[in-house]
């Protein structure tokens, strides 16, 4: 079938059929052994190539229109393999400023290591990009929405820069999800995934994914065989069965967010509100042209007089976590968790308050999230 709709693609792209009882869904294969001869291993889960990994790569291939797919254990083992299979010693890559805090670990703390060169951005806007550029870069690499002030960057005028100088993109495509953003329908090379959010949805499952030609997939292939950070069946399960309802959970994501972005917006408590789906977003216009919906993210910072800790613990349905995009609304202080290990001075540079919150909303009655957002601020 041609042209499928997306949420056909979610619940049947790369499904097993059960040949042999004709049960309904995707059976589960744990086998880490498969027939071997004299020629190559067959299946083995370390070469991404069990059935159950197979569904997850094709799954994901087809929701972001790529040729082809792999499955990671972790968001991290996806950004780490895919960085490292384009990246060798003696070569340069540009990330945009603001990158998910384990991806600017991974760089500050290891690249030094590697002899891999690097350069952050100070803006998003495509000149940032350009001034970076060296003879030696072979990478540029994006993240937007951006957490967790939900900068956009325009995705297609970062890939035409790339490709004015043969370098090979790459972004972080977990906020949006595959239902909000295709960023290969932008020029974008490779879109990475941390499967543990939006596409698992409902905080049990930790996971990664990449798409891209297959000639990049087989690249990532190479290095992750020998990296080893590979997902196991059972994970590719749940998550086969997780994407099956992303469509309709992230349509209600995008919804709710919207509505709890005007409401804090009107909200005489509140100081600034970042959600690329309200008017006054800086960067509203090109997020009407990239995404499809704008997502269940949002980060407000609570007026002066207000104490950030004070209004989380009084919050009784929306839950503080680190982790984002379950089912159940979680909220977050970036000071306090994802950029503490940062001075003030670098926190005020990219414009991150004591008072800012990271708040993801989830598919709960809008009008409980609301009830309990209202009563924490008059609390
Ligand atoms: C935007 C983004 N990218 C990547 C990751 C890393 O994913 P994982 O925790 O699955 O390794 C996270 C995790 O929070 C994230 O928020």
């Amino acid at each position: 079938m041609k042209n499928k709709g997306k949420h056909t693609v979610c619940i049947h792209d790369g499904e097993i059929k059960d040949t042999q009882f004709g049960g309904a869904v995707s059976p589960i294969f744990m086998s880490s052994s498969y027939p071997f001869l004299d020629t190559d291993p067959i299946r083995y889960p370390r070469y991404f190539n069990t059935p159950n990994q197979e569904v997850i790569a094709k799954k994901i291939a087809a929701l972001e229109n790529a040729e082809a797919g792999l499955p990671f254990a972790s968001g991290m083992a996806a950004i780490s393999t895919t960085l490292l299979a384009f990246l060798q010693k003696g070569d340069h890559v540009v990330f945009q400023n603001e990158i998910y805090g384990g991806a600017y670990n991974l760089v500050q703390e290891e690249f030094e290591n590697f002899g891999i060169d690097y350069s952050f951005t100070e803006g998003v806007e495509v000149i940032d990009f350009e001034n970076k550029i060296r003879n030696n870069t072979k990478v540029i690499y994006i993240e937007t929405p951006s957490n967790p002030l939900l900068t956009i960057t325009d995705i297609k005028a970062v890939a035409e820069l790339a490709k004015k100088y043969n370098i090979i993109t790459m972004i972080d495509n977990t906020f949006a999800s595959p239902i909000n953003q295709t960023p290969l329908n932008f020029g974008i090379d490779i879109s990475i995934h941390s499967a543990t959010k939006y596409l698992g949805g409902h905080s049990d499952i930790l996971a990664g994914a990449v798409v891209g030609s297959e000639e990049q997939i087989l690249k990532i292939f190479n290095k992750g065989k020998n990296l080893g950070g590979n997902i196991s069946d059972f994970m590719c399960y749940l998550l086969e069965r997780s994407i099956k309802t992303l469509g309709v959970r992230i349509e209600k994501h995008n919804e709710n967010a919207q509505f709890v972005a005007e409401f804090l917006n009107n909200h005489s408590a509140i100081e600034k509100v970042y959600y690329p789906g309200l008017q006054n977003h800086p960067n509203h216009d090109i997020a009407k042209v990239q995404m499809n919906g704008y997502g269940g993210m949002l980060s407000f910072e609570l007026k002066e007089d207000f104490d950030a800790v004070k209004f989380q613990k009084a919050l009784k349905l929306i839950k503080p976590s680190m982790s984002l995009a379950g089912v159940e609304s979680t909220i977050l202080m970036p000071t306090l968790t994802s950029h503490a290990l940062l001075s003030k001075e670098e926190r005020n540079k990219q414009g991150i308050s004591n008072n800012l919150l990271r708040l993801s909303v989830v598919i709960e009655n809008i009008v409980d999230i609301i009830n309990d957002l209202e009563q924490a601020i008059n609390k």
